[in-house]
């Protein structure tokens, strides 16, 4: 479980989160949405302590992490894996030398084996056809899906997937939705999706996190967004210009 109390942070003087109290049960997916800039990756950075609070507190699996030691937030990370908005992989590697790495610095796998073992992870992502070509031969779509095979190396229980279908064209974006919804229903992971598509959230969520001006302005069912009555709430489902959103 990962819970949010209370959570503060600014940067320059400037509020971003203003008191974020949220919990987020595992076996399901959860979207955190809401405009450019509210804050939704930095809340998430939080959780997997590369972001810390000005107040408030971040609880994992019921632990305080303010009593967190570096090795202990390593620990943590493995549990709690982060794909971030823009992953980068290394260009010179093939997509599989790129998913062996982790294997090798982190589980220090010997090169050989964690070479092999890369190619189940990048099948489990339905990747495994191009594992020999470099990032450069594939689309930005199967990028995406390596970078989640990169993370899923770590046997993490929670996937945190920044913004994984921005920028993708629709067929790419959704299945890119897929792929999420497999790995929680058929691998068992708690998914938590950062994400402002529409047609993603509305297909795949179980759970929606509505942040806007660093605070949480609904939390729900996708069918509690939809019927909500909130004029913010409205505005960002019909993406109309005018209204009281302040972007
Ligand atoms: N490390 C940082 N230092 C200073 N300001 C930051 C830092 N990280 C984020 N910010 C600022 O905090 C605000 C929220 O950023 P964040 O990246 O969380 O937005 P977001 O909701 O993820 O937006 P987007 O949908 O565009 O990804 C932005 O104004 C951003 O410029
Ligand atoms: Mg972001």
């Amino acid at each position: 479980m990962i819970a949010f109390e209370g959570l503060c942070k600014a940067f320059d003087g400037r509020p971003v989160l203003a008191g974020i109290d949220l919990q987020m049960r595992g076996g399901e997916i959860t979207f955190v949405i809401g405009s450019s800039g509210t804050g939704k990756s930095v809340l998430m950075k939080h959780a997997v302590g590369l972001l810390f609070p000005d107040a408030g507190r971040v609880i994992l699996d019921g632990e305080d992490t303010a009593t967190f030691s570096e090795d202990r937030w390593r620990e943590a990370r493995r549990h709690y894996a982060m794909v971030f908005q823009h992953p980068n992989l290394f260009d010179s590697m093939t997509l599989r030398e790129n998913v062996a790495l982790p294997l090798r610095m982190h589980r220090r796998i010997a090169r050989d084996r964690a070479l092999a073992e890369a190619e189940s992870f990048l099948h489990q992502v339905g990747m495994a056809s191009k594992a020999d070509l470099l990032p450069a031969q594939v689309g930005p779509s199967e990028r995406k899906r390596v970078s989640i095979a990169r993370a899923l190396t770590l046997d993490p229980d929670w996937a945190i997937l920044d913004e994984p279908t921005t920028g993708l064209d629709p067929v790419a974006a959704r299945s890119i939705d897929r792929l999420a919804t497999r790995l929680c229903r058929e691998m068992g992971k708690s998914v938590v999706v950062v994400s402002h598509d529409l047609t993603s959230i509305f297909t795949i969520a179980d759970r929606i996190i509505f942040l806007y001006k660093g605070r949480v302005r609904l939390d729900g069912a996708p069918d509690d967004f939809r019927r909500s009555e909130d004029p913010v709430v409205r505005q960002f489902i019909t993406g109309a210009p005018d209204g009281p959103m302040e972007t």
